[in-house]
């Protein structure tokens, strides 16, 4: 039987901005810049664009091939190139649905916040309360969470080229303009002065091995590395198009942005908040940025103009997500387009519930002592995504061989740093994603801290 012939992106710009548009998302706006400040400012900055054009590259490059060599989605690209190696496609195509429902309950605060700030409530979202009652609501937050599936859903059921590519092309551009401005604005105001100082200058004496392994641990993340997406998106990139630029342009997008996210907060931080509220983690972009923006004049304009833009970016974040989900049913099952959108986006209503409801009625149920949300984060990023890294490392690095990748990327033109993608996927990157899994594990389990 003839095979369907499998849709593509259109062109390069369509296949980057798809691309980017997954890499750049609440990782680069959220976590990146609170990391950034907990592991000492300009040294995590200088670590981690130097793992972005090293192991970040190598990896790219390796899952984009992959997919493209095959033309399959991670459940069967694996297999296609190595029978034996099924099972890495079955464990890669885990960590997608494990992170979809959760996600999108987080895309749903942020729709929330928009409406916040658009409707005026500056003031309230200033409150220490406020993002804690919200989330800790029964019915509020999980309709938020439908809203925001349903949006990712509308755009994925229009399939590849019309619904994903399209979106991405409108949306990134904005999210970079939006980006530019709230970071101007904020970079030339006098009191941020010595939040720039703290990013852009790297502190030698800050250096340790911790800020290579909160760098290494954001970097799977924010590039959506070891979860298939990179590998689904490289089976729609056509032969044509220069693999190794691709790869290099999305990460200049994803560095980007995650740049500029630490120039809107860490200075605003620094100038409108105390200190301590660099240290907030993950609550800083829910609760220290609300009072940092009810401090500044035009605080609610900004407030939300930076909650659209993190919109877009957890958006097209989500697209990615549920357009893996949906091409490994459709290329398992055979289901068509339509009726897989709407079981993935049942699936995220039904498993993100729970995750909402554990910071509020729920919140006796903790297993392993997590919260739903960071438990079923925890399984998906600590464990299973350097795993999957670590094994995608040994699968091209000594089965499939670095030269099956070299060829698909040579297939036209030169691959400039051929020897760099060698040894990272071969001695480097395993080793060191070893480093990461045990000490992520140990971390939040608690029993050292690294
Ligand atoms: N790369 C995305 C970010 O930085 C995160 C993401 C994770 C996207 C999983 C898709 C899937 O936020």
């Amino acid at each position: 039987m003839e095979e369907k012939k499998r849709s593509s992106f259109s062109g390069k710009i369509g296949f980057v901005m798809a691309a980017a548009g997954s890499a750049v998302g609440l990782g680069n706006i959220w976590r990146f810049p609170y990391l950034t400040a907990e592991y000492g400012g300009g040294i995590f900055l200088l670590v981690y664009l130097i793992l972005v054009v090293t192991f970040g590259f190598a990896l790219m490059i390796a899952e984009i091939a992959i997919g493209r060599k095959t033309g399959k989605s991670a459940i069967e690209a694996f297999s296609n190139l190595n029978p034996k190696w099924g099972f890495l496609g079955k464990l890669t195509s885990a960590v997608p649905i494990i992170i979809f429902p959760y996600y999108c309950v987080i895309g749903g605060w942020v729709t929330k916040y928009i409406t916040v700030f658009i409707t005026g409530q500056t003031q309230a979202a200033a409150g220490s309360e406020y993002f804690s009652n919200f989330i800790g609501q029964e019915t509020e937050p999980i309709l938020w969470l439908a809203l925001f599936i349903f949006a990712t859903l509308i755009i994925v059921i229009f399939g590849v080229e019309k619904g994903v590519e399209k979106a991405s092309k409108v949306m990134m551009p904005i999210l970079v303009i939006l980006s530019v401005a709230v970071a101007s604005f904020v970079v030339f105001r006098p009191e941020a002065r010595e939040g720039l100082r703290f990013y852009l200058m790297p502190d030698f004496s800050k250096f340790s091995s911790k800020t290579v392994l909160g760098a290494m641990g954001q970097l799977f993340y924010s590039l959506s590395l070891a979860m298939g997406i990179m590998i689904t998106y490289g089976s729609y990139m056509r032969k044509e198009v220069h693999l190794e630029k691709s790869v290099k342009q999305i990460e200049v997008f994803d560095f980007g942005i995650a740049f500029l996210a630490g120039l809107m907060i860490i200075p605003a931080v620094f100038a409108f908040g105390s200190g301590d509220d660099l240290q907030a983690g993950a609550g800083l972009m829910f609760v220290v940025l609300p009072k940092v923006f009810a401090n500044m004049s035009l605080g609610g304009v900004l407030g939300a103009v930076f909650f659209i833009l993190v919109f877009f970016a957890a958006l097209t974040s989500a697209i990615s997500l549920m357009e893996t989900i949906v091409s490994i049913l459709m290329d398992r099952f055979r289901w068509k387009r339509s009726v897989s959108c709407i079981i993935v986006a049942l699936w995220g209503i039904l498993i993100g519930i729970p995750s909402s409801l554990g910071y509020g009625v729920w919140s006796n149920v903790q297993p392993l002592g997590f919260s739903i949300l960071d438990f079923f984060d925890f399984i998906s990023n600590s464990v299973l995504m350097p795993i999957v890294a670590f094994l995608t490392c040994i699968f091209v690095g000594y089965v499939i061989k670095p030269k099956a990748v070299i060829d698909e990327v040579e297939l036209n033109g030169k691959f400039s740093r051929k020897r760099i993608f060698q040894i990272f996927i071969q001695y480097i990157a395993p080793i060191f994603i070893i480093l990461i899994l045990l000490s992520s594990i140990a971390n939040s389990m608690g029993w050292w801290k690294i």
